[in-house]
This record gives C-alpha cells, structure tokens and sequence, in this order.
C-alpha cells in the first residue's frame, strides 16, 4: 500500500541579490554567467508562519453531547491517521526524504490487525510536533492573507497556464515516442503523461471565498468532534493532535468537491506549498508554485522558469517513476553518466559545495533537468530562425532560475545543489559548446561521446539545431509571450 509515494521538489528561494564581479566566461560556469546579471525583484509577501500556534477560531455552533463518547480510532481509521501522518510530516522537507515514506509503509503493512495499525499510528504521531498537526490550518490562514495582498486574475484553472502545460506535456510525450524504449514503455508512459494534471499555486482555484469557507469547515470539524471526546481523552496531547488531522481530513475533502480530480492528500500538499516557491510531482498530478519564486513584472523570466520547473516535473515520470518501463543497462549507464557529471561540476566549481554534498541517492533529481533542458531546447529549436536565438532562449531559461538572496551551492534537501545540477544540464545540452565556442579542457565542454541518454539510444544533434524553414518569429519566448496575448494573459491584474 503506497500512501504518498514520492514527493519531489525544486526550491528556489527569493530576495534580490546582485554579484558584479563573478567569473563571466560562459564556457567555464554558466550559471554564474547568466545569474550574475539577475536583477530580478521578487516581491517578499507577508503571511503568518505555517509553524506558528494559532488558535483555531470557534464558529459559536453549539455540539451538545449526549453523554455518548467516541474512541479515537472512530475519528480516523488506522489507515487515514497513518496516511495524514506522512502528508504532514512530508512538510518537514529537511528531515524526511522518499525513503522515509518507504520504510513507514512497510512497517505499516507488517501490522497483523486494526488495533496495531492504530497503535503504530498513533506512536508516529508523538514525534509530530502539534503545531505541524495545524499546518493545514495555518496555510489555509496564509493563502488568505497572501491572495488579499496580490492583485492576482482571479481563476479556476488558469487558461493559458493550462496551456502550457499540455504543450509540455505533448513534448514529453514525443520525447518518449522518439526515444528508443520498447512500443509497450512508450504507450504505458503516454497513458500515465495523459492523466497527469497540474495546479498552478495561487493563480489556480484562488477564490478567496472557497478558502474561507474550507477554514470554517475545518473549524467547525475541530468543535465538533472536540465534543465528541470524553474529558479524560481530550487531556491528551495525542487528543488533539488526532482531532485536528480529523478536522484537515475533512476539510480537505470538502475543498475536493470544488476541486475535482485531486486526492485530499494533493490538495493539501498544494495549498500548504503556495508560500514556499516549490514544485512537486505527487502520484502523477504536479503542482507548480510560480508567485512566490518570481518576478511577475518579468512575465517572460516568470513563464521561463514556469517551463523549466514544468519540464523537470514531468521528467519525473520516468526518473524516478517510470524506472521500471526503462531496460536496467540504461538506467545504470545514465545514473553513472550523470552522477560523474554533477559530481565534476561539484568538483570544479569555484565555490566548493560544502563536504558531503554528493550523494548518489538523489540523481533522479539531476536527471530531469537534463532531460527536461534537452527537451525545452528542442522545443525552442523549432522557433528559432538563427543561432543568436537559440541562445537568448538559453540564456532566458537560466534567468529565470537563478536563486537569489542564498550563498551559491547551498545544500537542498534531498537535492544537489541547484547550480551544479542546472550546470551539469547546460553542459549536456549537446549544442552547448557549438553555440558558445567552448572547447575541449573547458569546464562546461562535454564530449559528444560522453552525453548521457537516459532513454537510452544515442544524441540526435539535428534534433536540437535551427532548421532552414523555420519561420522568424523572433525566437521561443516571443512565440510563448504571443501565445499569453492570445489568450489574453497576465500574470496580475
Ligand atoms: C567583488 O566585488 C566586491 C564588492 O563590489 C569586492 O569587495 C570584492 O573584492 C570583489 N572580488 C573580486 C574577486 O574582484
Ligand atoms: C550581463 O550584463 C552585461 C552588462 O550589462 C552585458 O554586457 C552582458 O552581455 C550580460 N550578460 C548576459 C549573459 O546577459
Ligand atoms: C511586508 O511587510 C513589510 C514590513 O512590515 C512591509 O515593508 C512590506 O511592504 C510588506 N509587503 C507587502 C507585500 O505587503
Ligand atoms: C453566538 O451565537 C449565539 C446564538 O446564535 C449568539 O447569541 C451570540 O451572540 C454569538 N456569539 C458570538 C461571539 O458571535
Ligand atoms: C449521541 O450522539 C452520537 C453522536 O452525535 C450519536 O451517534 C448517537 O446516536 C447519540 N446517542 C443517543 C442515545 O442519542
Ligand atoms: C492484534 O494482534 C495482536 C498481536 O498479534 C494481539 O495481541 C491482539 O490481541 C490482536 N487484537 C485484536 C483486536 O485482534
Ligand atoms: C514544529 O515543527 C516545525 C517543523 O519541524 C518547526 O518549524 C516548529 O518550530 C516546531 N514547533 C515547535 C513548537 O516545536
Ligand atoms: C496536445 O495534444 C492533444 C492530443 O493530441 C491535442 O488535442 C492538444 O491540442 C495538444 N495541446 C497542445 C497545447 O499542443
Ligand atoms: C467563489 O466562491 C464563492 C463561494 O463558494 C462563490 O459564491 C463565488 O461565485 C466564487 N467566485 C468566483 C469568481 O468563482
Ligand atoms: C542495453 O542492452 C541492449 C540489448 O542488450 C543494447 O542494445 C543496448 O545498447 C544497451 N544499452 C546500453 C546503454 O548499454
Ligand atoms: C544512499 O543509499 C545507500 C544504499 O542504498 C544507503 O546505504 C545510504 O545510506 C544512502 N545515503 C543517503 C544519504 O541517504
Ligand atoms: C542553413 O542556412 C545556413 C545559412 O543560411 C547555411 O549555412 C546552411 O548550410 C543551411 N543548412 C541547411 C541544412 O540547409
Ligand atoms: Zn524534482
């Protein structure tokens, strides 16, 4: 029984910075080349902490008792108590990878009968702080407060983001249908890409009013099943910790009615990452945080990261989940490949990632954003007229990800660090060193024999160049910025 599987996530944390003096040559680190000009301004927003203790508000509803109380398990099942747990310890990124999930679900399923399964919930439960038991309430707080600072187009799904994301999603899709995978892969991976969904944070189901109502909901959940306890019970800790799991379970129900399509657990997971500038790709539906890790007066650097963050998501559907769908020699040769890449880009970088900062665990997070970079450069290849093109695109999507306001090769949970593992990406597009004249001995020159391939086959370089009849439309991004015209959007109102 799989309750969350694996959350994955990019980081990238805002606060304008500015470095002038970095080394600017593009072929020894294109990163800094490219983030030592960001001059974005992404605008710090005032909520209150997901970790703070906040009193949950009476709704004054009156829940009489009738002198009948109820056991805890009769608030949550042995299975949704477990299944609440993960979700929300799943909010203390720092702590729990994807095999924390594994070897919980295992326990788990070793429990013979109810009573154990119980048991080992609830044991669970006491190393989970109360105030991570009220995350959900808190977020439903802060996007409150969050959406009445932004001046935001008000939207259920956004229509051009929605876009978007199928348009990626066809690439991915194609990518796969390119690729030299079995025909039973491809169409099992298609089936899976075709399902996915997305939830774009804050610009996706902002109605202020809903979440409103989702708060009461909650509230009036927690007053009612406080009333449902005997003193004796409601004394505990655990008491309260169970209460308002039972509460986030409803109201997180609730908000699926309006919200079809998505699991309580997803739902949770989105709302509670709308502060946070992350993305993430939870059993198959992806959410994309853009507000919080943007300039939105950029709208061009803001759907460039969008595309990236979209690409490396949906990457995820073969690295990790889809591993199995790949033959083992091509899995093995491709971690090998890039775990020598990111490790040499560690290595050799100026500014030395601290101690540790390698480990071969979390290459299915290097390995979609080489695949999604050679995936959105293919993309742009077929909007670009000339050279000069395809590297403004380049260099706009590196733009759009440049981290602010944090030391470089800072240490993300369950990630390498953001630049090298953006670099190593550069550096295996394969027309990287062509289109900035790196050569072999410099630091972000790779041989052609030595790119990796993931799916498996070998590098199509045509796949990736300018064709001759390729109509000018000024280049990728103006193509995309075109298409938010047609559809008549922007980023606010
Ligand atoms: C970079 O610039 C900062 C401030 O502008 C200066 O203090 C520092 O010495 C410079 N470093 C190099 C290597 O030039
Ligand atoms: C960075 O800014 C400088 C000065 O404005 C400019 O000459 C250079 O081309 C820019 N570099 C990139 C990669 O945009
Ligand atoms: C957030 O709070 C700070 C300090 O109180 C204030 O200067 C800033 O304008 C606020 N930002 C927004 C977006 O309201
Ligand atoms: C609570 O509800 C009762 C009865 O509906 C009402 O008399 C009372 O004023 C309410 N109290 C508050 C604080 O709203
Ligand atoms: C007492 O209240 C509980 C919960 O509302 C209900 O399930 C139960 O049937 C009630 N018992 C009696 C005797 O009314
Ligand atoms: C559950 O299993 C445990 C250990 O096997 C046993 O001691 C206990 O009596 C069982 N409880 C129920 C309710 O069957
Ligand atoms: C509860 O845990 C969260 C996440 O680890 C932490 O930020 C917070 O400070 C903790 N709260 C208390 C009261 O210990
Ligand atoms: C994606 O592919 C589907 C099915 O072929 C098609 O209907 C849809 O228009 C495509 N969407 C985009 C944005 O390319
Ligand atoms: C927002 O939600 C409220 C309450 O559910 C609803 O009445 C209203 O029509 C919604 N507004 C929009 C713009 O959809
Ligand atoms: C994997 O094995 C297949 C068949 O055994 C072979 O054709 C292919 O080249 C191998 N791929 C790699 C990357 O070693
Ligand atoms: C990485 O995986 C190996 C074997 O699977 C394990 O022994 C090691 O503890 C893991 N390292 C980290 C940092 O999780
Ligand atoms: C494309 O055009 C360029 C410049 O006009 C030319 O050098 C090149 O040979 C052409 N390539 C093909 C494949 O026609
Ligand atoms: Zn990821």
């Amino acid at each position: 029984m799989n309750f969350l599987l694996v959350l994955t996530l990019i980081v990238i944390i805002s606060v304008q910075s500015r470095q002038e003096n970095v080394s600017l040559d593009p072929c020894n680190d294109f990163y800094d080349y490219v983030c030592s000009n960001d001059t974005r301004s992404i605008t710090e927003l005032n909520f209150t902490s997901l970790f703070e203790d906040r009193e949950i508000l009476n709704p004054n509803i009156s829940f009489p008792n009738n002198g009948t109380y109820i056991t805890f398990d009769q608030i949550l099942s042995p299975y949704s108590l477990m299944m609440w747990y993960m979700v929300v310890k799943s909010m203390d990124t720092p702590t729990v990878g994807s095999e924390f999930f594994d070897e919980a679900t295992r326990e788990y399923a070793t429990k013979k009968n109810n009573s154990e399964k119980f048991s080992f919930a609830l044991e669970n439960l006491e190393n989970l702080n109360l105030t991570l038991t009220n995350v959900f309430y808190n977020s439903l707080y802060a996007n409150i407060e969050v959406l009445n600072q932004l001046n935001l187009p008000a939207s259920e799904e956004n229509e051009y983001l929605h876009h978007i994301f199928d348009l990626m999603k066809n690439n991915t899709i194609e990518e796969i249908w390119s690729s030299s995978l079995s025909n039973k892969s491809k169409k099992e991976f298609e089936k899976e890409l075709n399902k996915s969904k997305v939830i774009f944070g804050l610009l996706d189901y902002n109605n202020v009013t809903m979440l409103e109502e989702t708060k009461l909901i909650y509230e009036t959940e927690y007053y009612r099943l406080k009333s449902l306890l005997s003193s004796n019970d409601l004394d505990t800790e655990i008491a309260e910790k169970i209460i308002r799991l039972g509460a986030t379970d409803t109201a997180t129900k609730n908000l699926g009615k309006r919200i079809p399509g998505y699991t309580p657990q997803f739902l949770f997971s989105a709302f509670a990452s709308n502060m946070a500038n992350e993305a993430f790709n939870q059993n198959s539906n992806i959410y994309c945080g853009i507000v919080t890790r943007s300039d939105l007066q950029e709208p061009i650097l803001t759907i460039a990261d969008t595309i990236f963050v979209l690409a490396h998501e949906l990457m995820h559907f073969v690295y990790p989940f889809g591993i199995r769908l790949l033959p083992s020699n091509v899995t093995k040769a491709a971690n090998k490949c890039t775990q020598d890449e990111v490790k040499m880009m560690g290595d050799s970088d100026a500014v030395k990632p601290i101690d540790g900062w390698f480990s071969e665990n979390i290459t299915h997070e290097d390995l979609p954003n080489l695949l999604g970079l050679r995936m959105v450069m293919k993309m742009v290849a077929r909007k670009s007229a000339n050279e000069e093109q395809l590297k403004n695109a380049l260099e706009t999507i590196l733009s759009g990800l440049c981290i602010q306001g944090k030391p470089k090769n800072s240490i993300l949970p369950n990630h390498h660090p953001f630049e090298i593992s953006i670099n190593t990406a550069v550096r295996q597009y394969p027309l990287f060193s062509s289109l900035y004249g790196c050569r072999l001995g410099d630091r972000m020159f790779a041989e052609p024999e030595k790119f990796c391939n993931p799916l498996g086959g070998d590098v199509n370089l045509e796949d990736y160049k300018i064709k001759n009849d390729t109509e000018d439309v000024g280049g990728f991004f103006n193509y995309i910025m075109d298409t938010a015209n047609a559809f008549n959007f922007s980023f606010t109102n």
